[in-house]
């Protein structure tokens, strides 16, 4: 995670960044028009109705999809470069480990696909990352004998393995039942805490978005766009530590349902 020369404390900055696919005619405008700044080892956390952009917005910003207008820097750089130096990972809402793969063995896959890196087939480090996401006892495993949760890990230990400046997740723990999401959510902070990678996490769930986030970045649909973003720094304990009740989280909760209620238009 070495500093970098033109991007000084920004991990992201968006311009007048605007998104979409080519159709069949001219490119579908999915959002537009986003300004946005993130500072270096923030977590962002990302609401939106359903088919807003919020995927699309992590596409871009791991050079999955070019810009429609406007600009787009990772880490002070062009999205492809910080791609190029594997500074940028991603973690889906699937899970997508190789089934006849062990756990240990998917967290080592991407060095062994990685550019130049074809010789190295194991990851002396693939452990310390197992062990960093519980799972150091089940390394053996294959995909089919972890439960959800379990396998959720393997995928953001393989994607912490990159050791990314900026890790992308797109509804990481969607599928999950309540009680494994806040365990992991809990994990995740302690590892963010531990790695001080800048975290964009994508979620539906409000009091997802306000337990994980220093920020959070809500979009809007029709058309997707910017609709506000909150500080969450006073919803924090004295110590930093993340909250889930209270009066002051139940009122950013109601604020955020609003948002969502008129921002799904
Ligand atoms: N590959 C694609 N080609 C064309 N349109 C797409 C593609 N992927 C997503 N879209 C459209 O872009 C919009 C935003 O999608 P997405 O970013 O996935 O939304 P969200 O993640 O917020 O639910 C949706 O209307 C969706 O149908
Ligand atoms: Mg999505």
């Amino acid at each position: 995670m070495g500093e970098d020369t033109l991007g000084g404390t920004l991990a992201i900055k968006a311009e007048g960044l605007s998104l979409g696919y080519a159709g069949s005619g001219k490119p579908v405008r999915v959002l537009s028009d986003v300004d946005l700044t993130v500072e270096k080892g923030e977590f962002l956390t990302i609401l939106g109705p359903s088919g807003c952009g919020k995927s699309t917005f992590l596409r871009a910003v791991a050079d999955l999809l070019p810009p429609i207008a406007g600009h787009l820097w990772v880490l002070g750089k062009a999205v492809s470069e910080a791609r190029q130096r594997r500074e940028v990972a991603f973690v889906f809402q699937e899970p997508t480990l190789l089934p006849w793969r062990t756990a240990r063995q998917n967290i080592a896959l991407p060095l062994q696909v990685g550019k130049g890196s074809v010789s190295r087939s194991v990851n002396p480090r693939t452990d310390h990352w197992l062990d960093l996401v519980g799972l150091s006892q089940l390394g053996d495993r294959y995909p089919h004998q972890l439960s959800g949760g379990q396998r959720q890990r393997v995928s953001i230990a393989r994607a912490l393995q990159c050791e990314p400046d900026v890790l992308l997740m797109d509804e990481p723990f969607g599928a999950l039942d309540e009680i494994t999401r806040d365990r992991l959510n809990d994990e995740l902070l302690a590892i963010w805490r531990e790695t001080r990678t800048t975290v964009l996490f994508v979620t539906h769930s409000i009091s997802e978005a306000i337990y994980l986030g220093g920020r959070v970045l809500v979009l809007a649909a029709n058309p997707g766009r910017v609709q506000a973003l909150i500080d969450l720094a006073s919803l924090k304990d004295d110590n930093g530590a993340p909250r889930r009740e209270g009066p002051d989280v139940q009122e950013t909760a109601a604020k955020l349902r609003q948002l969502l209620r008129v921002g799904g238009a």
